[in-house]
């Protein structure tokens, strides 16, 4: 057995991705097994679907992360995998996998809460990074905007009243023909186009709460295209790309400083797919410092879903002794905090 070596098991979503990490810190393999073009087809994740794929993919998965750090079954210090929160189906996929080798090889097992495992990609990518800090996690699912003033213990200051921040961006995306996952594609064609093009709503900004709405900007940019088709014109893609992400940017940027001002932390971190978003980082790295906050982000890879931060997660939890039973259960509406 090697000293502080998990592995960790991630299968919430359509990501069936498998790591192995030392410490929590030194990421050895982070295989990552994406079911992305499956689901393109149908423009969004099916559930059913993903889990059969989890099904098939997980021990390969996990093969190839053994494989790749170069150690064996017999070398893991623990176990980890995502408890919640996710689709119950591809959940219990990876979480019954990571109980059963737990079991089989006698180490103990980290039931890891998604959203936390998403905040673990920056101890991964910072080895300096220590609370105090405010994080904002935005992703397909969630929208969290959370006071970390210890690692374990969450408070959440906001979250999102309907869609989350990348849910919004892949409907809107699908709604005009750019294929699923619409973030990468929206932030792409935005590069090329006029923010100021269209004056989308800014919704719940200076409103005095932490909270997020997307709904609104959502309607309001299918109602822009509505109108457009109607009149027989053509979409601008690169201009309503750009004017709608800068709205979501807007939003998230100033609430996330706001709320670090609030708190009165020094460090303001970003967490989860959407924190890919090359606009997002670059306003909130840039503003962020300017009002002298240090700001940390993930690099790419480790930004979307990946089994590294799951087992990082891990690693720390059973350094501190919470150990997971092995009755444990999958829980896909889990909350953080
Ligand atoms: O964290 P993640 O892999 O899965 C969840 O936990 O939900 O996040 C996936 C989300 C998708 O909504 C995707 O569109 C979004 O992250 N995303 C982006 C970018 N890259 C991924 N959104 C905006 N800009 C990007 N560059
Ligand atoms: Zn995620």
């Amino acid at each position: 057995m090697i000293e502080g070596l998990v592995l960790g098991l991630e299968s919430s979503c359509d990501e069936t991705a498998a790591a192995v990490v030392l410490q929590g810190r030194k990421v050895l393999a982070n295989i990552i097994s994406s079911q992305v073009e499956i689901h393109a087809r149908f423009g969004g994740v099916v559930p059913e679907v993903a889990s059969r794929k989890h099904v098939e993919m997980i021990l390969p998965v996990l093969d190839e992360a053994l494989q790749c750090a170069g150690v064996g079954l017999g070398d893991l210090w623990g176990v980890a995998a995502t408890q919640g929160p996710g689709l119950v189906g591809g959940l219990l996929v990876g979480f019954t996998a990571a109980k059963a080798l737990a079991f089989g090889l006698g180490v103990p097992f980290a039931a890891v809460n998604h959203v936390e495992g998403h905040i673990y990609a920056n101890v991964l990518a910072h080895p300096d990074l220590a609370p105090p800090f405010v994080c904002l996690t935005v992703s397909g699912g969630h929208t969290d905007l959370l006071h970390v003033p210890e690692f374990g213990c969450y408070q959440v200051l906001g979250r999102t009243r309907d869609d989350a921040a990348g849910e919004a961006f892949d409907k809107v995306a699908r709604f005009v023909g750019l294929g699923y996952p619409g973030g990468p594609a929206v932030d792409r064609l935005a590069q090329e186009g006029d923010r100021e093009a269209i004056a989308f709503p800014r919704a719940m900004l200076g409103d005095g709460t932490f909270d997020f709405s997307f709904s609104g900007l959502k309607t309001s940019a299918v109602n822009h295209v509505h109108n457009l088709r109607q009149r027989g014109e053509e979409i601008p893609l690169p201009d309503f790309a750009a004017s709608f992400q800068e709205a979501i940017v807007d939003v998230l940027v100033a609430k996330t400083l706001t709320a670090a001002e609030a708190v009165g932390v020094e460090k303001v971190v970003l967490s989860g797919g959407v924190a890919a978003n090359s606009r997002l980082r670059e306003r909130m790295m840039a503003e962020g410092q300017a009002k002298g906050f240090q700001v940390y982000y993930p690099p790419l890879v480790l930004c979307t879903d990946n089994g590294a931060m799951i087992a990082s997660a891990g690693y720390f939890q059973l350094r501190a002794g919470r150990h997971s039973p092995l009755d444990a259960n999958v829980i896909p509406g889990l909350r953080v905090g």
